[in-house]
């Protein structure tokens, strides 16, 4: 039997303490006992993605929570501008046209970044555009979006902007109320540590605004009656609460570390396993990688196949592969939630031995030592820190 390592961009590894937590007694949704934790889970949700504005909590994985943006946001037949640049961000034209939404798909290449010049462009394009839909961390191509700047392009005009976040919260930086996030949507399965099954929408008075003057057309991920039950800490029907249970114990963990300190860890894992890659001479896919997952070319000669399964077979560790039109042309690693920088070192010299098995010309710890030198380094001076938070 291996020791198992899910080092996938999601699901993603769940702490012993959030474990032991699953096998609790189930209670009452609907006692005080569940009303706490509901209580406690808002507040400590409202501190990782920060904001202030209102945080449902719905049973579903996290495209439950896009679904929900979606049929909230644009009546049918409404416009709505969708930043496509990869597998997950296609959803939204997905959900859109589900719900006869007229989605305007402005495209960028699959592991380079949104331009926020090209949205501002296609918003004087498309005036009456009712919701931009766009992505975080854009788990296809391991590559985070500028959401801030995006917002600062979105606020200026009537439109909201809906941001998936399932791959990036708890990972990256996302200061939702200040970049103007009307709609951001997350999964409980990648670095909020639990299993999936939860999924959250934070909703601001901007998208409130627009959510109350039309009836849509959603029954289970209606916004207006998650609102009106979340008023007393309470959910409209009966919500996985051991998952809540669960998640309650993981936001403890994250207020314990303190989420400066979380972001920070991201950073140093994503920039010890970036460094660990490029040292094996591989390519890095993402031209703005994402902290939560680093994304690699399969060298020429191999398949993605025979690493992954490699991995799996000898070490334990699960990775994925490239999705669409990625498919056996990267392998994706996950670091994100429950994992430390001895994973990241796990991995990368686990990835050294399987290339040298497979013939690939490798030096055995040169990964190892880049990814050592990159923690041994100076803290990134990029991103969450520039602000003087360390
Ligand atoms: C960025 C992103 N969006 C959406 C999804 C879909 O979430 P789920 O599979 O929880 O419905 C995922 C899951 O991998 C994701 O990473």
């Amino acid at each position: 039997m291996r020791k198992p390592r899910l080092m996938t961009p999601g699901p993603a590894m769940v702490p012993e303490e959030v474990l032991l937590e699953l096998a609790r007694p189930v209670i009452h949704h609907r006692s005080d006992e569940a009303k706490q934790v509901i209580t406690e889970v808002v507040a400590g949700l409202k501190e990782v993605f920060q904001t202030q504005n209102d945080v449902l909590i719905l049973t579903a994985s996290g495209t439950g929570a896009m679904e929900a943006a979606v049929v909230n946001a644009v009546p049918s037949g409404g416009k709505a501008l969708v930043l496509n640049a990869g597998h997950f961000a296609a959803r939204w034209m997905q959900i859109c046209k589900a719900f006869g939404i007229n989605g305007v798909s402005l495209d960028f290449e699959w592991g380079q970044p949104v331009d926020p010049d090209r949205v501002a462009e296609a918003l004087r394009q498309h005036p009456d555009t009712a919701c931009v839909f766009g992505t975080l961390s854009e788990t296809s191509t391991g590559t985070g979006h500028p959401v801030e700047a995006i917002g600062r392009v979105v606020a200026e005009t009537p439109a909201l902007l809906a941001v998936d976040g399932i791959s990036g919260v708890g990972a990256i930086e996302c200061r939702t109320d200040e970049w103007g996030i009307d709609l951001l949507c997350v999964g409980s399965q990648k670095a909020l540590m639990i299993p999936p099954g939860l999924a959250f929408v934070a909703v601001s008075p901007k998208a409130w605004d627009r959510i109350d003057r039309f009836d849509s057309p959603s029954y289970y991920f209606n916004l207006k009656a998650a609102r009106k039950k979340m008023k007393e800490f309470d959910t409209p029907y009966t919500p996985a609460h051991t998952l809540i249970l669960a998640l309650q114990a993981a936001l403890r963990r994250i207020r314990a570390e303190g989420m400066e300190n979380v972001l920070r860890r991201h950073r140093r894992m994503s920039e010890a396993c970036q460094a660990g890659i490029q040292a094996l001479g591989l390519e890095l896919f993402s031209a703005r990688p994402a902290e939560g997952l680093t994304a690699f070319r399969v060298p020429d000669g191999l398949k993605d196949g025979q690493i992954r399964k490699a991995l799996a077979d000898r070490f334990g560790i699960s990775t994925v592969g490239g999705q669409d039109k990625l498919k056996g042309k990267i392998v994706r690693i996950g670091h994100m939630g429950y994992t430390d920088e001895l994973d990241v070192i796990a991995v990368l010299a686990a990835l050294e031995m399987v290339l040298t098995d497979l013939g690939h010309d490798v030096e055995p710890g040169r990964a190892v030592a880049a990814a050592q030198q990159a923690l041994m380094g100076q803290p990134s001076a990029v991103g969450y820190y520039k602000n003087g938070s360390l």
